[in-house]
């Protein structure tokens, strides 16, 4: 059968993929934020997954604001680095595993999630850039990857305790496919940034510290945020923090922290980064 064997999140800044691109993880600033990231690059050497759940959203790069889903999951056979505007990354195209896919699709419509499903979807630094993390410099991703896109760009964005939901039914849903499979799932984005208006830059240790804390043992805490909680405490694109309660309730109920990373600043965000194991 297939399982999830571990759960991954880490901040997804344009910003690092660009650093990344441009041979500058080196530079003074950002090495600290690259070092942060090597114990899950050599760990992963030895935990590569057959598929990676990714949980991101996208940025106005796929989906414009004409149509946006609140839960979309990626189906095509392959997914495209998108151009955001200064041309596409030049890093590997992006494989999905679609018999996964497709069971997951339909065991979360009949566990009452109204999934949207994407046959075309170009992919962006949200689901890139952890994959440069994680997986550096590479001809080819080692692994599948089934994008599932979560809308935290567009008022009204789903809640923590759907996000929680929604991780639990997929949690079923790979249990529950026949095929011996790795699975990971990730979260990507956060923690506490604010992009725009009178508060820009905003970031939030304190805040961003106790969900760390929390992610391991105090889920039931993190699922009262509200989004508001969100806007007010961790910036209004701190609320990118909810697609890691969608990896963290995949996990099931115990986990363990293998990994923690914390640092500011990295562009505009405070990157956060965490590697959990499933205990039971
Ligand atoms: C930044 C962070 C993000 O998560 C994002 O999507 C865009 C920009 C930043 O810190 O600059
Ligand atoms: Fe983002």
């Amino acid at each position: 059968m297939a399982k999830i064997t571990a759960g991954i999140a880490t901040s997804h800044v344009p910003a690092i993929g660009a650093a990344f691109d441009q041979g500058r993880d080196q530079d003074e600033y950002w090495k600290p934020v690259f070092d942060g990231y090597e114990w899950a690059k050599e760990w992963i050497k030895d935990n590569t997954p057959d598929v990676v759940i990714l949980c991101y959203n996208d940025h106005a790069s796929a989906m414009m604001l004409d149509i946006v889903p609140t839960f979309a999951l990626g189906f095509a056979e392959e997914f495209e680095p998108a151009d955001e505007g200064w041309g596409r990354r030049d890093v590997p195209m992006v494989y999905n595993n679609t018999d996964l896919a497709g069971h997951i699709a339909e065991q979360l419509v009949i566990d009452n999630f109204d999934i949207t499903i994407m046959n075309q979807m170009d992919v962006d630094h949200g689901l890139t850039v952890p994959l440069s993390l994680m997986f550096g410099r590479v001809s080819e991703w080692p692994c599948k990857v089934i994008p599932l896109a979560v809308n935290v760009t567009q008022f009204p964005t789903p809640s923590g305790e759907r996000c929680w939901q929604l991780g639990a039914a997929i949690r079923d849903a790979v249990a529950c496919f026949p095929e011996d499979l790795n699975v990971q799932i990730w979260g990507t984005g956060g923690m506490s940034h604010q992009l725009q208006g009178p508060r820009a830059g905003l970031i939030n240790p304190d805040f961003d510290n106790e969900f760390l804390d929390k992610l391991i043992d105090g889920t039931d805490d993190l699922r009262k945020i509200t989004r508001l909680d969100y806007l007010r405490e961790s910036g209004s694109e701190g609320i990118e923090l909810i697609m890691w309660l969608i990896m963290r309730a995949a996990l099931g109920e115990k986990v363990e922290e293998l990994h923690r990373f914390y640092h500011v600043p990295a562009s505009n965000t405070a990157v956060g980064h965490v590697v959990l194991k499933p205990l039971d």
